[in-house]
């Protein structure tokens, strides 16, 4: 059987832990999917950089619009981040040479979805994403997939493990939010850009990735409330323990008569409810839908190996032949969304 042969751009956290997984398991992604999974050539910025995996069976290119392009490269693996510029760049190219693309790119998605969905469907290309949102967890496929005969009625959850993570551990070690805001740093939990995880950016754009798929409509961040974490004190969480409650980034997106409502905000949720127990740097997305009631889905939503399964997840659909719509239906026949007025909190 014909190997399906993968450029992966990006040799950080998700990339090489995709790169661990294809060298370990070769002979069980060969029996699952009936031919081999192979990489072809890698990028990143820093040839010279010490890296956790051996590359030395790859060819390197430095342009990772150039590797996207290559003739021995059947899917662009997209692990490099960023919205704009080279990723974006990369990945249009990609899709224009006719290959598939799979991204843990959340922000991608979030900005430039409907534009790559539809460059996708137009040129008979898929791009997967099941790593864009909550890591391991596979929600993106629960919707496009198993929970495809559903009216969806509301998607929520925790997105972001930092903001779970530092509201978990200012409430149990009863530490301020400067000090925990520096812990999370020293274990390397924030993104170069902290602000995109405290300020909620990074699970809204999370959330608006799934309420596309969800609601059939375009995706729409920039419709999405968001309030960060930077405001709560460690008052506000003894207060709200004092009545029963925690305090979580909440995401909730679900159409009202007024239209979409997408929100990402600090929210109290009762301590005893599943929502309210999620502790540490895990996520959790709660889907309901009209004939299968209320799922909870729990686990990593980052780290080496959570993501890259997921980012392998996708891989080994497009090698099974798998080739569903970027949102679970035809790009153009997404809607566009009615913004409901939602103020923060
Ligand atoms: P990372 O550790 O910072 O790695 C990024 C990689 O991209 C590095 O190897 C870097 O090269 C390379 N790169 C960046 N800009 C480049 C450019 N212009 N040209 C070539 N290479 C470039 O990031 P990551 O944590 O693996 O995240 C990758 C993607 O997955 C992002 O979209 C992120 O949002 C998403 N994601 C990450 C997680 C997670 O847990 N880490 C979870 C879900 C989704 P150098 O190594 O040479 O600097
Ligand atoms: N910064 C993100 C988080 C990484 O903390 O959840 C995974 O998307």
């Amino acid at each position: 059987a014909q190997p399906l042969r993968l450029g992966i751009a990006g040799l950080g956290t998700v990339g090489i832990g995709v790169v661990k997984i294809v060298q370990r398991h070769a002979e069980m992604l060969t029996a699952r999917t009936g031919r081999p999974v192979t990489i072809t050539a890698v990028s990143a910025r820093d040839r010279t950089k010490n890296r956790d995996a051996d590359l030395s069976a790859y060819a390197w290119e430095t342009d990772p619009v150039a590797l996207a392009t290559r003739d021995d490269v059947d899917v662009f693996v997209e692990l490099m981040g960023g919205h704009e510029g080279t990723a974006k760049d990369a990945t249009i190219a990609a899709l224009n040479a006719g290959k598939d693309v799979v991204t843990a790119n959340k922000a991608l998605l979030a900005h430039h979805g409907q534009e790559l969905a539809e460059l996708a469907e137009g040129a008979g290309r898929v791009i997967r994403y099941e790593a864009a949102v909550a890591g391991g967890i596979p929600v993106i496929k629960s919707l496009t997939e198993g929970l495809a005969g559903n009216a969806i009625r509301r998607v929520m959850g925790v997105m972001n493990g930092t903001c779970n993570y530092i509201l978990t551990r200012m409430e149990t070690a009863g530490l301020p939010y400067d000090t925990v805001f520096e812990e999370a740093r020293q274990l390397g939990y924030l993104e170069a850009d902290p602000n995109l995880d405290v300020g909620g950016i990074d699970a809204g754009h999370k959330l608006s990735i799934l309420a596309a798929i969800a609601f059939g409509t375009k995706v729409s961040f920039d419709n999405v409330v968001l309030e960060g974490i930077g405001c709560i004190s460690i008052d506000d969480i003894r207060r709200a323990a004092d009545m029963g409650y925690k305090i979580k980034l909440l995401g909730v997106a679900q159409m009202t008569g007024r239209g979409l409502e997408q929100r990402m905000t600090p929210c109290l949720v009762p301590a005893a409810s599943p929502l309210g127990q999620l502790q540490g740097g895990t996520n959790m997305v709660v889907i309901e839908g009209d004939s299968v009631g209320q799922i909870v889905l729990r686990g990593a939503g980052a780290g080496e190996g959570p993501t890259a399964s997921a980012v392998m997840g996708d891989v080994l659909d497009i090698a099974r032949g798998l080739r569903l719509p970027t949102f679970g239906q035809p790009a153009t026949s997404l809607a566009d969304p009615i913004p409901a007025a939602v103020s923060a909190p």
